[in-house]
């Protein structure tokens, strides 16, 4: 049975839920970040009644008091964080590149890159206090530079410039956190979880949520020799 503490952003539904269902089958703690405090809740209870120890936190990627709170909160409760999983995320993007509006790609950066770095950020020093931190960045296929410029590609169609780029700038972030831990034990990754059917796609994805939780899991439980700084898939790593 593995042991633990792990948060995990926008864990109320979709596959931050399964994420967290995954893990706390392992045995970890299971901290379900939602920014709506009775969604977080209900979620928290829901795993509870499978014999999992959830607890739910308000988390807001986009709001730094709320963010300041959680983390002073499980610093309080549990001292430590072990595992981080970023998977807050928005797609909205309703148009192509050129009509796209500024505000559409503004909110999408607050949530799936500024949240992830406000939250990475204010989680490190309870990451440093973990014998085996790490952090798992729910990343797209869709992020991948090598993946759009294709066009082979099996999503190539799918150009969200706010979406795509902001997984893109996510990647970046993998590269730029793995290189300043890689002498530390925190192992910083990016997951692609495919496309699975959620909200996000108005439950139109090809794969379920079990499937979509599978690499992210993997990430998040690897062990002291596995990889840092990288992409995956469950095929194994995908191109930047
Ligand atoms: N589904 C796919 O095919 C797919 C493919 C590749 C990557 N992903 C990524 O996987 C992650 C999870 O998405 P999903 O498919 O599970 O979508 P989802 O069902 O829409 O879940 C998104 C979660 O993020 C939360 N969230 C959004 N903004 C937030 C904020 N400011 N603060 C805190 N939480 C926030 C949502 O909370 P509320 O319930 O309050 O809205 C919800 O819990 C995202 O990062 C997404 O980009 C999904």
């Amino acid at each position: 049975m593995a042991t633990g503490i792990a948060l995990i952003t926008g864990a109320n539904k979709g596959i931050g839920l399964e994420i967290a269902r995954q893990l706390g089958t392992q045995g970890i703690t299971v901290l379900i970040g939602a920014r709506d405090e009775k969604r977080g809740s209900v979620a928290a209870e829901k795993l509870q009644a499978e014999n999992i120890d959830a607890h739910a936190v308000q988390l807001d990627v986009t709001n730094q008091q709320s963010i300041d709170a959680a983390a002073k909160h499980i610093e309080s409760k549990f001292g430590k964080l072990d595992i981080l999983v970023n998977n807050a995320g928005i797609a909205i993007d309703n148009a192509p590149p050129s009509q796209l509006d500024m505000e559409i790609l503004r909110r999408t950066y607050d949530t799936n890159f500024f949240g992830v770095f406000a939250v990475t950020k204010a989680m490190l020093p309870l990451l440093h206090q973990s014998q085996a931190g790490r952090i798992v960045n729910i990343s797209s296929g869709l992020g991948s530079l090598t993946q759009n410029s294709d066009p082979n590609y099996e999503y190539a169609q799918i150009k969200y410039l706010a979406y795509n780029s902001s997984k893109t700038a996510l990647n970046a972030m993998t590269v730029q956190f793995g290189h300043e831990l890689k002498d530390t034990p925190i192992k910083v990754n990016s997951a692609d979880p495919g496309y699975v059917a959620t909200d996000i796609n108005n439950n139109n994805g090809t794969r379920t949520v079990q499937q979509g939780a599978s690499t992210p899991v993997r990430l998040a439980t690897l062990p002291a020799d596995g990889p840092t700084g990288s992409y995956f898939d469950d095929n194994g790593v995908v191109p930047w």
